[in-house]
């Protein structure tokens, strides 16, 4: 039987990206002009996934209006609270039992980003008729990770949470694929960790130890938010390089005189001036003005922006914000709605700043 639900993560506090995540669900975070969540979406729906459920923080509202019900990607999509509040991620995949019943299904932690396709992982858990199976991805910091552990055989033989000392270099991702009824027989199996959450490791721990099937795949251009900013920055790289030309259009108005070079996206209803300069790759959203100005490499700048008069290279823009300085804004991540203005008659800068903002100047 193919895959075609999936459970996907969609709550948390991410409190290590404030002050973005103080306004803003961390998934709605724009990676490459796009909430982080939907590129999650669209790796399910490509591989064959029609029905999503998603998490949420008890009272959010965002993430429904940004998502909406799967119409967009032609699937359907539900969302959940889990009762009790957060106690770790294998305890979501026990509150979607009711969606999944005795279906096999995927769980993807939506602050995972993938830049190939699911359709080997999931071809390769159906022809060797797994129970389970894991992508592993190798990296420099497999202690933030859950960890395989493998036999002198090289047989997968336990999965370690954050373990110490790694046995290897090899991280399990948030990506996991399960066969019917199995993950909800072994959550009732399962403990709270030290640090009071039912972890997955425990789950795919006790798999192994009951001698079920668990199959493994390297998958490689993946990335995960680690809670820091220049993650997000790092993401927003690696989407950039590794999208199609066709994804590139320009649909506004560029005024002759306009330099632009590489990949460049402009939005429909943006106006880029006669005296703006574009390096790609960059993503301009739509109905922004950009005057006087030179934008990237590795910028994403979000619909409804205005810019004149910065140089803006390797930054994240969100939506809606006026940009009007002679700075060079760079490395930078910029929430919505922000004003960011010239120096004043008498030469000071007037500044309205939000709690936890950061400013090296
Ligand atoms: C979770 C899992 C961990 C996994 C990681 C992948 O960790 O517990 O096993 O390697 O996701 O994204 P968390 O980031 O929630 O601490």
């Amino acid at each position: 039987m193919r895959i075609k639900k999936a459970i996907l993560t969609g709550g948390g506090r991410a409190t290590r990206l404030q002050p973005i995540t103080t306004t803003i669900n961390k998934h709605l975070i724009p990676l490459a002009n796009k909430p982080m969540i939907f590129h999650a979406i669209e790796k399910a729906v490509e591989a064959g996934v029609q029905e999503i459920f998603i998490n949420t923080n008890p009272g959010e509202t965002d993430l429904q209006q940004a998502i909406g019900d799967g119409g967009h990607w032609g699937i359907r999509i539900e969302f959940f609270e889990q009762t009790g509040g957060p106690q770790g991620i294998a305890h979501v995949v026990k509150e979607a039992e009711r969606f999944i019943g005795n279906d096999p299904f995927m769980f993807y932690l939506s602050d995972n980003v993938l830049l190939g396709s699911l359709t080997e992982m999931f071809d390769k858990f159906h022809s060797g008729k797994y129970d389970c199976m894991l992508a592993l991805s190798e990296v420099k910091d497999p202690e933030r990770f859950g960890v395989p552990k493998f036999d002198v055989s090289g047989k997968l033989v336990d999965v370690l949470e954050k373990p110490q000392n790694p046995p290897n270099n090899f991280a399990v991702t948030g990506i996991y694929v399960y066969g019917p009824k199995i993950f909800f027989d072994a959550f009732d199996h399962i403990e709270k960790s030290p640090r009071g959450e039912y972890e997955i490791s425990s789950i795919h721990s006790y798999f192994l130890k009951q001698g079920r099937d668990v199959g493994y795949t390297e998958i490689t251009g993946w990335w995960k938010d680690t809670g820091k900013m220049d993650d997000l920055l790092i993401a927003s790289q690696l989407l950039l390089d590794h999208m199609d030309e066709r994804e590139f259009p320009h649909m506004g108005r560029v005024e002759a005189g306009a330099k632009i070079s590489g990949k460049v996206h402009i939005g429909i209803g943006s106006r880029i001036a006669q005296n703006v300069e574009i390096k790609g790759p960059v993503i301009i959203g739509e109905n922004c003005i950009l005057n006087n100005c030179q934008i990237g490499p590795y910028v994403t700048v979000g619909s409804g922006t205005e810019v004149s008069g910065a140089q803006i290279t390797d930054s994240i823009i969100f939506e809606n914000n006026e940009i009007q300085t002679d700075l060079h804004i760079t490395h930078s991540i910029i929430g919505k709605n922000v004003i960011i203005h010239k120096k004043t008659a008498e030469g000071g800068r007037s500044l309205i700043v939000g709690d936890k903002t950061i400013i090296e100047h």
